[in-house]
């Protein structure tokens, strides 16, 4: 029997009480053990509810039980999330966590303080929901030069440019059906500013390159832009647009953005709609791999974060390495990095825009009173070079390739 505690009873919390009780008899025959959930901590009391018999409201009660070999972290943010995991992994108590904040606040030192102390801290769940992603690159593919990562990481974002396309709404209209449905935020801005993602694909870049990639250094841009205009465009070129979280290595260089991209049914990504999540990566050996399913949501989070349960206690008094080095690993500005761009510039004047962004392809009856075009290859700078020069650009998108 191996005894665990849960921090916080809230969507992910419960969840973790959920999949513990209803598929106890899988896991007791996967891991030959019972896990048992000792301790719930909440502050909150939850009537008629199975949790009220291992209610808690004093992490000591947990921290100070020697019974008590793994905790989840399920309360999110940081405060009092990293004194706890700190804390418990101190007392050698193995932390299993779906709070990307934190994990990409303090990765680097909470897993150094986890070896030190012959326990693990995993983090499944913090990235891509109930997405298998954080375990191969730790495992899997540990053989493996990571070559790029192109993540759709953000549900709430997917599902409402997903509903721009299909129903070609404004991005106001589609938010607020969003938050009708609780598939955004009341304070939509992490997500909708790309924030969210960013956090997501720094952790992914410091896991694929073992070195700490800081969450500032990543060009982001959101999709608080995109109109259903530039979705009447996308219609026209049998394209659509997705927000990407990317990072890649080039060389002895590394790269990252989040921002929304012009894609096509050549990327495997092109098809992932709603509110799932998937991530594509390109390995140096193997090639492409790709991994998609619910990025959000309590039984799927919660589900990741029992996989870290399990894996914890197959080795209890080990640590699980993850190599995240607190070393900063440098990313280079996107300015050098060349590409096309999907740009629209008011007016009619077809050779003024030809004159100030070269070799265009126009893209011809989607809106009046301007020209809608793709551009040849030209790096960032260049092209804000040249938008700032014709002084007439209503919006901008990257192309994908
Ligand atoms: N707000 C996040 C999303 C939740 O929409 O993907 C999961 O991190």
């Amino acid at each position: 029997m191996v005894k665990i505690a849960i921090l916080g009873y809230g969507t992910v919390g419960s969840g973790v009480f959920e999949v513990i009780r209803q598929n106890k008899d899988v896991i007791t025959g996967k891991i030959n053990e019972a896990i048992e959930v000792k301790y719930v901590l909440d502050l909150k009391t939850f009537e008629d509810d199975p949790v009220t018999e291992v209610l808690t409201n004093s992490f000591d009660d947990i921290v100070n039980d020697p019974e008590v070999e793994i905790v989840c972290e399920t309360m999110g943010g940081v405060k009092p999330a990293y004194e706890f995991t700190r804390r418990a992994l101190e007392k050698g108590k193995s932390v299993c966590t779906s709070n990307k904040e934190l994990v990409e606040m303090h990765g680097p030192e909470l897993l150094k303080l986890a070896k030190a102390n012959n326990c693990s801290y995993l983090f499944e769940a913090s990235v891509g929901g109930g997405i298998p992603i954080i375990r191969p690159l730790r495992t899997s593919l540990a053989q493996e030069e990571i070559l790029s990562i192109t993540g759709i990481l953000n549900g709430t974002t997917n599902y409402i440019l997903t509903k721009m396309e299909t129903e070609g709404l404004a991005f106001a209209d589609v938010l607020k059906r969003a938050q009708e449905k609780g598939y955004a935020e009341k304070n939509p801005d992490a997500d909708v500013l790309g924030f969210d993602a960013c956090r997501k694909i720094a952790i992914l870049t410091s896991l694929a390159y073992g070195k700490n990639v800081s969450y500032a250094d990543i060009l982001t841009e959101g999709i608080t832009a995109i109109t259903d205009t530039d979705f009447a465009y996308m219609k026209k070129l049998g394209a659509t647009i997705k927000l990407f979280a990317k990072s890649l290595k080039k060389g002895d260089k590394y790269y990252a953005i989040v921002a929304p991209f012009v894609v096509t049914d050549e990327n495997p990504l092109f098809g992932v709609n709603g509110v799932y999540n998937a991530i594509l990566l390109n390995c140096n050996m193997g090639g492409e791999t790709m991994y998609y399913g619910k990025g959000a949501g309590k039984l799927a989070t919660a589900s990741a974060v029992v996989a870290d349960v399990l894996d914890c206690a197959r080795h209890i008094g080990k640590n699980l390495d993850t190599r995240w080095d607190e070393e900063k690993l440098e990313i280079s500005p996107v300015d050098s990095f060349v590409r096309r761009f999907f740009v629209r510039v008011s007016g009619n004047d077809r050779a003024a825009a030809a004159d100030a962004f070269g070799e265009i392809t126009f893209i011809d009856g989607v809106a009046e009173g301007e020209c809608g075009f793709i551009t040849g290859e030209m790096s960032e700078a260049d092209y804000r070079e040249k938008a700032a020069k014709a002084g007439n650009v209503i919006a901008m998108i990257r192309m994908d390739s």
